[in-house]
């Protein structure tokens, strides 16, 4: 399973990073039947060696047929199917899981409409390659938005300038989905205890990474708005998300007040080597030597 080719890149600090391993995309899907064949085509394309895993949650429309339809034709194409609609979340944690049973060394989080192009995919893997975690994002500079509507923006922006200041992280885009780990970072983030449903598991995985002390790095990248079918994006999702990062926010206050060692210093990722303490620092988006 593993044809990462070997390279290793120096990371912050002098420290070196392993050989990244085959790369397992994961697409979640809920009623994305207009969009799942292209997107699992350019997957294809842009990262031939990759593989793709099409978590569907037994959309009415059909989505996990089609995505069927493909893996039969397709040996690096594969279906993950679901009793029924339980969030991002929930579908993300199951892929991952099955990826790292699987033996994958990357492990890509990918949305199904178009949104996060799967030709900038390269740029987050060679990113990786000096990186526990990338982050695709949309508001470093470099990145952007295309055809999103003002008040989207606005939500998610506030977003993540919330999360940024509630939880105390050195990220720009906190609520993004195109991302790409290393099994061993998801190995260390205790999925396990993970309870986000809707989006706000973006934001919990990054708070995770950080606090664990990985070496997390945002690239730049277009997001484009869908052009078919629509967002799932709901007021329980926002709800969700709300009540969440405030709640961790407070939770790592009060747990400073009460002078809880644990929440004063990073922990160390509780597998795979021991990894020091590093600067989060932005990404250009250049590609490695
Ligand atoms: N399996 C499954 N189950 N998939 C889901 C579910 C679910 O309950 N809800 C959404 N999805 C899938 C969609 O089918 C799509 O592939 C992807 O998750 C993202 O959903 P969208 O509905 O297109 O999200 P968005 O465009 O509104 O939101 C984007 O921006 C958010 C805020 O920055 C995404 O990139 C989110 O990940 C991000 O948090
Ligand atoms: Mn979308």
């Amino acid at each position: 399973m593993n044809d990462g080719g070997g390279t290793l890149a120096a990371g912050s600090q002098g420290r070196k990073f392993g050989p990244l391993g085959t790369a397992l995309v994961i697409i979640p899907t809920y009623n994305e039947a207009e969009n799942i064949k292209a997107i699992v085509g350019r997957v294809r394309k842009a990262v031939p060696e990759a593989h793709v895993l099409v978590a569907d949650d037994n959309s009415p429309d059909g989505t996990g047929k089609l995505a069927d339809e493909l893996a039969a034709g397709d040996d690096h194409v594969q279906v993950l199917h679901r009793k029924g609609k339980e969030g991002l979340g929930a579908a993300y944690l199951a892929g991952f899981r099955w990826g790292l049973e699987h033996g994958y060394g990357v492990l890509v989080e990918m949305d199904a409409d178009g949104s996060h192009q799967p030709e900038e995919l390269p740029r987050l893997l060679t990113a990786l390659k000096g990186a526990d975690l990338v982050l695709g994002s949309r508001w470093v500079p470099g990145g952007r938005v295309v055809n999103w509507p003002k008040s989207r923006e606005f939500i998610s922006r506030g977003g993540s300038l919330y999360s940024r200041m509630a939880l105390d992280l050195p990220l720009r885009d906190i609520t993004g989905g195109f991302r790409a780990f290393r099994r061993e970072t998801l190995e260390g983030l205790g999925l396990e205890e993970v309870a986000s449903q809707g989006y706000c598991f973006q934001v919990d995985l990054a708070r995770r990474a950080v606090k664990a002390g990985y070496h997390v790095v945002e690239v730049p990248i277009t997001f484009v708005e869908r052009e078919l079918g629509d967002s799932k994006m709901s007021r329980d999702i926002l709800v969700e998300a709300l009540w969440r990062v405030t709640a961790w926010g407070v939770g790592e206050r009060v747990g400073k007040v009460l002078g809880r060692a644990d929440d004063d210093k990073p922990r160390q990722p509780r597998a795979g080597k021991a990894v020091p303490v590093k600067e989060t620092t932005p990404d250009t988006g250049r590609s490695e030597p």
